[in-house]
């Protein structure tokens, strides 16, 4: 089965999507099959990997609802390997109608299980929020990460995320956890930052802190180009750094043979 990766955290602007199209780009480098969802309206990871909202027929609304099936709307990237089922402003619409309804909570999980199949990876990068499409997108994946800013203000948003990932293990989807914190725009010698990372590990263990992300000029440029940082600029900070957190993120489990490589 593949393994299901949400990035999530209600806080607006921490990383969750230049983590969520860095890791799964560094693990489709690795040579594995990676499916990105992208299950925000707004829409970034999908321009991040080159797509345009104007080259889209379908997306994936059409796949929650029924209308189109989910390899129908997934998008092949520059990038070997890495796939994508793209995002409209149409899904803010899906949400709202669909925000009342018990079994939409669902549809992440049914109508993407061919694709999802179909990947070593799957990626899920959520809006900044908690409700249908984040809870959909848990009750989908298996493994919880919260990109959190290196901020101490940052601590109670994660604490909530990390409460509500228990909440839907408990009802919904006993294979989720939390497997890590990424902090994000770390700064190396900064108080706060090397503070916080101690107060990370003070409070939920040293296992559960990823390695940080460092505060990257280049990072917030690649997205402007559709770029992942691999190719905006491979010699970066940032491109080091979400290298190394999806070697980590890779040896969090029991990794599938990479497809490339597998027998045929
Ligand atoms: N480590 C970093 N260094 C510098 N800029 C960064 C870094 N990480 C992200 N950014 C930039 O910060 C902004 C917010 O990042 P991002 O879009 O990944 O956050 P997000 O959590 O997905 O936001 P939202 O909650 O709106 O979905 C973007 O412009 C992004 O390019
Ligand atoms: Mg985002």
């Amino acid at each position: 089965m593949s393994r299901r990766l949400v990035f999530t955290n209600r806080k607006g602007g921490c990383g969750k999507t230049t983590t969520s199209v860095n890791v799964a780009a560094a693990l489709a480098h690795m040579g594995f099959q990676v499916l990105v969802v992208d299950t925000d309206p707004q829409a970034h990871a999908t321009m991040s990997l080159g797509i345009s909202q104007a080259d889209l027929d379908a997306d994936l609304s059409h796949v929650l609802e029924g209308r189109w099936t989910a390899a129908d709307v997934q998008k092949t990237t520059y990038v070997p390997r890495l796939k994508v089922i793209p995002s409209s402003r149409r899904l803010a619409d899906f949400e709202r109608r669909y925000s009342n309804s018990g079994e939409a909570r669902f549809w992440m999980r049914d109508h993407l299980t061919g694709v999802m199949d179909a990947a070593d990876y799957v990626v899920f990068d959520t809006p900044p929020t908690t409700q249908l499409l984040t809870l959909g997108s848990l009750i989908a994946g298996t493994e919880a990460y919260i990109p959190m800013q290196a901020h101490f203000l940052a601590m109670e948003g994660m604490i909530e995320i990390i409460e509500l990932v228990e909440q839907v293990q408990r009802h919904y989807n006993p294979q989720l956890s939390v497997r890590g914190i990424i902090p994000t725009f770390f700064e190396d010698g900064a108080e706060f930052s090397e503070q916080l990372m101690e107060e990370l590990r003070d409070r939920i263990g040293d296992e559960l802190v990823l390695k940080p992300i460092h505060h990257n000029l280049s990072l917030a440029e690649a997205p402007g180009s559709g770029h992942t940082i691999f190719q905006h600029k491979l010699r970066s900070t940032g491109a080091v750094d979400y290298y190394k957190v999806a070697l980590q993120v890779r040896n969090l489990g029991d990794p599938p043979e990479p497809s490339a490589t597998a027998p045929q």
